[in-house]
């Protein structure tokens, strides 16, 4: 009885080809291959002790498992639209090799609960680097602090000079999105981490089976409750989405920051030519290219995301051929979201920091106007007034092409009698950084607190 495909036995005709390249998903899930070996010899080791399947045949499915996965490391493997799956591939694989005791793989097991077991095992997996990445990322990042933690530039607010702050400050904002991000993958992990195998393909199973033992195999933490839920449920695939979507926005705006911080007209960074590419006409340019395909690809990420929400929606119970479109949203965003984090990793490592740009950058804008404000209110004046005051000295600064710093003592007691010499060493602006001591503002010491806690965190993770 020879069968072109293994569950042709109801069917009367050939499929049509077309429908063979429309329904094939082996191109993508070959991915997967070596996470279904692994299955499927902890599978069969279950049969065997359950009784289910001789010890010897499970070993010669097993041993014959390991040699299928090695010719596939060394590419002698060849596959086709016509092996549809990877699933179906790896068992006609195994039938070729060793015929009927090969024909018992699937006892007790359904492509549904095999599918999502492979799935988790990848995440599980990804998980994992990811959180590596991330915490790679993080680390550069408190380098980049640590080596620059007392150069001052200007904080923005709507993209208008605001406040002056301390770089370091400035970049481990970016620790923290960082931070929460690994916490959302350390969650992420532990509803991956169950054993949906034993399930079957929706009922679960007539055989003896211990899923447990499964479990336990696989370092699995847990297994799941509901046959019926476990072959539709991709909730596990949604969330790393989304924490992928959220990493690369994240990454975006770092992108985005320091292209603006590159500009000519910034000048507050320099980006290492390792990471730049050249214009094919205007022999000048140096242009931000990672950073901007980090920015792009963000869209991409999003679009993963959105897709997947959009084939579960009103998807009905239980398994359903439209989970096969799962997995080339989840390999495009690991795969984006992983370069990107190596990519940003590098840059940071090769960037120069302009510390006197950044310094001199605020000596322009009033970025010391609301420490002015602040002043008057350490002489007792309500702050709304001391706001009002403040905003008519910028005016007239601005009027007369002023800084802050160059009015006398006595035009500014033209403004406000309560105004003394003291200002002057009020509004400097390294007064106006350290003298933001609140926790988690950009003073040197809060600044320092902060470094000290996220090495803590990290810490404590190990
Ligand atoms: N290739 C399928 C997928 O990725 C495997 C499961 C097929 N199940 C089925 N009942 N046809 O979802």
């Amino acid at each position: 009885m020879s069968k072109i495909k293994l569950w042709e036995g109801r069917f009367s005709k050939s499929t049509s080809e077309i429908f063979d390249q429309f329904n094939a998903s082996i191109f993508t899930d070959i991915k997967l291959f070596e996470y279904d070996i692994i299955g499927s010899i902890a599978h069969v080791k279950m049969l065997a002790k359950c009784n289910i399947i001789s010890k010897d045949e499970a070993k010669l499915i097993e041993t014959t498992l390991h040699q299928i996965l090695e010719d596939f490391k060394s590419g002698i493997i060849e596959y086709k639209v016509s092996d549809e799956d990877v699933h179906m591939l790896i068992e006609k694989e195994l039938i070729k090799r060793i015929g009927e005791v090969g024909k018992k793989v699937h006892t007790a097991r359904s492509r549904n609960d095999q599918v999502t077991l492979d799935e988790r095992l990848f995440c599980r997996e990804k998980n994992l680097y990811l959180q590596e990445l991330v915490k790679r990322l993080i680390n550069t990042i408190i380098k980049l602090a640590e080596e620059n933690i007392d150069v001052i530039m200007p904080g923005y607010t709507h993209l208008q000079k605001a406040q002056p702050i301390l770089f370091s400050h400035y970049i481990l904002a970016y620790a923290q999105m960082l931070k929460r991000d690994l916490l959302r993958l350390k969650q992420n992990f532990n509803i991956t981490n169950q054993n949906p195998l034993g399930v079957a393909a929706l009922a679960g199973t007539t055989f003896d089976i211990d899923r447990f033992f499964v479990a336990n195999q696989l370092g699995f933490e847990s297994i799941t409750e509901n046959s019926i839920d476990t072959v539709s449920d991709r909730d596990f695939i949604l969330e790393m989405l989304f924490i992928c979507a959220m990493i690369q926005m994240h990454l975006s705006r770092l992108a985005e920051d320091f292209i603006i911080f590159n500009t000519d007209e910034f000048k507050f960074i320099e980006l290492d030519d390792s990471f730049c590419s050249g214009s094919s006409i205007m022999p000048q340019k140096k242009n931000p290219d990672a950073l901007e395909l980090i920015r792009g690809k963000t869209g991409r990420v999003y679009a993963n995301l959105i897709g997947l929400l959009t084939v579960l929606k009103g998807l009905p119970l239980s398994y359903n051929k439209d989970l096969q479109e799962d997995k080339e949203f989840l390999f495009d965003s690991i795969e984006t979201v992983e370069m990107s984090l190596i990519v940003i990793n590098e840059i940071l490592k090769t960037l120069k920091i302009n510390k006197e740009n950044m310094v001199n950058s605020c000596k322009s804008g009033f970025i010391n106007a609301t420490d002015l404000a602040d002043y008057l209110v350490t002489k007792g004046i309500p702050f709304r007034d001391a706001h009002f005051i403040v905003g008519n000295i910028v005016k007239y600064c601005i009027e007369s092409g002023k800084t802050l710093e160059d009015l006398s003592l006595e035009e500014y007691k033209r403004f406000c009698e309560k105004i003394q010499e003291d200002v002057y060493q009020f509004i400097k602006i390294e007064t106006c950084v350290n003298r933001r001591k609140s926790y988690g503002g950009t003073s040197l010491e809060s600044v320092r607190k902060q470094i000290d806690n996220i090495k803590e965190f990290l810490k404590n993770l190990e």
